[in-house]
């Protein structure tokens, strides 16, 4: 089984941006988490992260017939893109919307997902282990 796991602007910042919202794990360390997942869960996972609203639909696009699943954290893209969601919609490829903090507890433009209508379900809150959640969800759910 084949995952893109995609996320969304200062993702790489990990780390360094609001540590009390986000935690002290840098980029890197997710990504390290992330390989180890994916070996114990027997998937390959490739890995994207883009500041830029189009290389995320460039990238959903590109994942198109060549992965099984997508875990995606669009970050602030989350509240405002319906282009993300169109892409996810035309790929039709099995997504879970995966947020680092509990977005349901935090500002009042964070409330709404528009990415959320095209994904299977929502993990929030969890920290980096809501990542690993996601693909667990996704080797469940698929074939
Ligand atoms: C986030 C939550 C978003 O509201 C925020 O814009 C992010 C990160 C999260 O992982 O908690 O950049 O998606």
């Amino acid at each position: 089984m084949k995952l893109l796991i995609l996320n969304g602007p200062n993702i790489n910042l990990l780390g360094l941006r609001e540590p009390a919202v986000y935690g002290n794990g840098t980029y890197a360390d997710l990504l390290d988490s992330l390989a180890l997942w994916a070996a114990e869960l027997d998937v390959e996972i490739t890995c994207y992260q883009s500041n830029h609203e189009g290389d995320l639909v460039d990238r959903i696009q590109k994942a198109y017939g060549q992965v099984d699943g997508i875990v995606f954290n669009p970050a602030a893209y989350t509240h405002t893109s319906i282009a993300l969601l169109d892409a996810l919609k035309a790929v039709a490829i099995p997504t879970v919307e995966v947020h680092i903090s509990d977005v349901s507890a935090r500002e009042d433009f964070r409330q709404i997902s528009y990415v959320r209508a095209a994904c299977l379900t929502t993990i929030a809150g969890k920290g980096f282990e809501g990542y690993r959640e996601a693909m667990e969800y996704l080797k469940e759910h698929i074939g």
